[in-house]
């Protein structure tokens, strides 16, 4: 490896991020390293024995040290692939996971919708998603966050459906005066508690009312349960995200609003992860 190599300077950089303690440092050098030469990580060992150029070393020697501070890859890169589209990831979104890929594929099962509500619409994953894989399809994307509606607003130009996509500031469904065939919602769910335990590049840069709604982690269910009613079609289906623990309780508070159709669905791993609600 010759000195002033693109190889060398991924190794010493992979170093520098085993030392902070980042836990998987060799694929996040790569990431950068290919993000700072502008090329897909696949293609990385080709040029291993090339000169890093100045301005590529400096952009790799800025992110690592970005990385270094925890700050999550999505955002240095400042993009994050869902469902195989690439969106726009701030320190203002939650960065989609891949999980969440979960309730696109349940909700590409059903019917067409014509008219989608996607409650906390963030980064607008779910319903950007939906509107690009159905055309016909309008939507509307609700978020408390208008820092978050703003990165949204990115994606649906990005994403060629912001004709189709309306963004509004708003808390959950209070004073929406429309029926929709098709809810998505993955509000925030993780017990105030468990805030501590989690990664260091979730607790210190995601936006803390992204994950946590309060003490149990079950108050924005409780509140879009009493509201919900009022947004769904007949016929329509909504459809949540659950925190792992949360295969018993979330269903059980959507029985309590008077819902019966109320289905729990595990995720490939066989873990609970999503309820669906219909009438
Ligand atoms: C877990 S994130 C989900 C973001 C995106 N839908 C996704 O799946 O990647 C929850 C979102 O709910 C939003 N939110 C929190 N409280 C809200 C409220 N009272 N009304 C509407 N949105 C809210 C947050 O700003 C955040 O964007």
């Amino acid at each position: 490896m010759t000195p002033g190599s693109v190889g060398a300077a991924l190794r010493a950089g992979a170093a520098q991020l085993t030392a902070a303690g980042v836990p998987d440092p060799g694929r996040d050098a790569r990431l950068l390293m290919s993000a700072a030469l502008g090329i897909e990580p696949g293609r990385l060992t080709l040029h291993g024995m090339d000169d890093l150029a100045p301005p590529a070393a400096e952009a790799f020697a800025r992110m690592v040290g970005e990385r270094v501070r925890f700050r999550p890859v999505a955002q240095i890169l400042g993009r994050r692939l869902f469902w195989g589209r690439d969106f726009e990831v701030t320190g203002d979104v939650l960065d989609p996971r891949p999980e969440t890929e979960t309730l696109i594929a349940l909700a590409l099962e059903g019917a067409k919708p014509a008219r989608i509500l996607d409650l906390g619409t963030g980064s607008g994953a779910l319903l950007l998603t939906l509107l690009a894989e159905w055309p016909e399809a309008t939507g509307l994307g609700i978020d408390a966050s208008p820092a978050a509606l703003e990165v949204a607003a990115r994606n649906a130009r990005r994403l060629g459906v912001a004709a189709r996509a309306e963004l509004r500031p708003g808390d959950w469904c209070t004073g929406l005066a429309e029926r929709f065939d098709l809810i998505v919602c993955n509000p925030p769910y993780i017990p105030a508690a468990d805030l501590e335990g989690l990664d260091r590049d979730v607790r210190e840069w995601e936006p803390r009312m992204a994950l946590s709604p309060g003490v149990t982690g079950l108050e924005s269910y409780r509140i879009i349960a009493a509201g919900i009613g009022a947004c769904l079609a007949p016929g329509g289906r909504a459809l949540f995200e659950i925190g792992a623990d949360q295969g018993e309780s979330v269903p059980a508070l959507m029985r309590e609003v008077g819902f019966e159709n109320v289905r729990l669905h595990l995720d490939m791993g066989g873990k609970a992860r999503s309820v669906e609600i219909s009438r």
